[in-house]
């Protein structure tokens, strides 16, 4: 590319589409200029912040022409922190946005031009999430709760999420309240002094598990944060985790008990398991939901499945009720450990979980069960290992169900895939409205062998 601008240039430049990232997309003298909150047909003013080789990054001044989709957003820290993408555009056009962004990276990356279904939607748009983990900071003697800018460590001081439920609005106070009067400091990540580093909650039903990560081990008496807590709520647990170590990783391997609920109880799909803060589960329970019906679904009775990145194993003892046999193979030795107490807890015989790299155990079972087996597979962002999908083409499983986090992995894979497979339906779901993320589940066949 011709570099032509420059940084701090200033112009005005017609958005073409939305990327990826749900940011606006401009084209100047053969290169990209992208403009995060600006929409596809608005004429904008722009001011360059970043010159790359190949493309522009722009920091939105002004809309000239404003989109007939633009809506005002209800959040007042939207555009300054960095959790949502898509506030200013309107619900039923994020949704279109979110199919179109799925055909079209199936399309470009594997020339697939599969029929992609609506995007599936839940009722809720805002106040969707399960679990929020929020960095505290504290600059100048004040104490800050909230979301990263995006790209940035800068913190945004938040009162409030829409995401959330509205026991967050209440829960950041009386956190701000119990640090102010106890004399309880904020993690300072220059100076690398401070107490508190970050506050996660989960919920489920009425009740929440708050887990407060300090930094060293000084005792910080939380009795008082407790009594704060008992006067607007009455059904919660608090936890105390140690992280010494000076990285992005939230947790420290110890979690203290400190009062309350230990976990909480939930009861899906006729199945009883417990959460905390450490449980590895998807955070908006309604398309979850949705999604696992759908899964279920696609298996028969007399079915033996491999339910592959399997977590804390909820699904394959969902499928478990229902079918033949079930494998489930998860990386993370906690999440097997989740897998297999949820196994015990209900009772379920007819389900091994294995924990271990799914690159490496995948192509040893395919061996032994030729093809006799059906997969569900629920990858990380990066997709799956090639090893597995060379596993799949090699055993040849009747079906394979692929629930995928990652349009652009999903397009890498499939393209694979498809030497043997004939692609059933793509059905994407919003499990995060307002972000530009979106999940896509794909159903596989296996073409008649010949
Ligand atoms: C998107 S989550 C899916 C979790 C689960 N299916 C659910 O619905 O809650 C992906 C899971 O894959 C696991 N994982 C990542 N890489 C893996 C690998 N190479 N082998 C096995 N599991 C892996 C992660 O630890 C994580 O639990």
């Amino acid at each position: 590319m011709e570099n032509t601008l420059k940084k701090n240039d200033e112009l005005e430049v017609e958005i073409l589409r939305l990327g990826a990232n749900g940011e606006g997309i401009a084209e100047f003298s053969g290169a990209v200029i992208f403009v995060r909150g600006a929409l596809a047909g608005e004429r904008v003013l722009v001011h360059i912040i970043k010159v790359e080789k190949t493309f522009y990054v722009a920091k939105l001044v002004k809309v000239i022409v404003s989109s007939e989709f633009r809506i005002s957003s209800p959040c007042k820290f939207f555009g300054k922190c960095g959790g949502c993408d898509l506030q200013h555009l309107a619900y039923e056009k994020e949704l279109e946005f979110k199919k179109d962004l799925v055909a079209g990276t199936l399309k470009k990356y594997a020339g697939i031009t599969h029929e992609v279904q609506q995007v599936t939607s839940g009722e809720k748009c805002y106040h969707y999430r399960n679990k929020f983990a929020f960095p505290v900071r504290e600059e100048e003697g004040t104490v800050k709760i909230g979301m990263f800018k995006t790209n940035s460590h800068q913190l945004v001081d938040i009162d409030d999420c829409l995401l959330q439920s509205d026991k967050t609005k209440k829960i950041i106070k009386i956190m701000k309240q119990f640090m102010q009067e106890n004399k309880v400091s904020g993690y300072n990540e220059e100076k690398k002094t401070g107490q508190i580093k970050h506050i996660v909650v989960r919920e489920a039903g009425d009740g929440f598990i708050l887990t407060v990560v300090v930094r060293d081990k000084n005792k910080i008496d939380f009795m008082p944060l407790v009594e704060l807590l008992k006067t607007q709520f009455s059904s919660f647990g608090v936890y105390k985790n140690i992280n010494l170590l000076e990285n992005n990783v939230i947790f420290g391997e110890k979690d203290e008990y400190i009062y309350g609920l230990k976990e909480l109880e939930k009861n899906e799909f006729g199945i009883k398991y417990f959460v905390n803060n450490r449980s590895f589960l998807q955070v908006n329970d309604e398309i979850k939901n949705l999604i696992y019906w759908q899964i279920l679904n696609e298996f028969d009775e007399d079915e033996m499945v491999i339910d592959a990145y399997s977590g804390a194993g909820l699904l394959s003892v969902i499928i478990a009720k229902k079918v033949r046999q079930v494998i489930g193979i998860e990386i993370v030795k906690e999440a097997t450990q989740n897998a297999e107490n949820l196994k015990k807890l209900n009772n379920i015989c007819n389900l091994t979980n294995k924990n271990g790299d799914c690159a490496k155990i995948i192509p040893e079972l395919a061996k032994s069960l030729k093809g006799d087996f059906s997969v569900v597979v629920d990858p990380p962002r990066k997709g799956l290992d090639k090893r597995v999908i060379e596993a799949f083409l090699i055993a040849e499983p009747k079906k394979i169900v692929y629930l995928s986090c990652n349009p652009a992995t999903l397009a890498r894979d499939l393209g694979v895939l498809v030497q043997k497979y004939e692609i059933e339906f793509i059905k994407p779901y919003d499990m995060f409205p307002q972000t530009a993320n979106v999940e896509t589940l794909v159903k596989l066949n296996l073409k008649e062998r010949v």
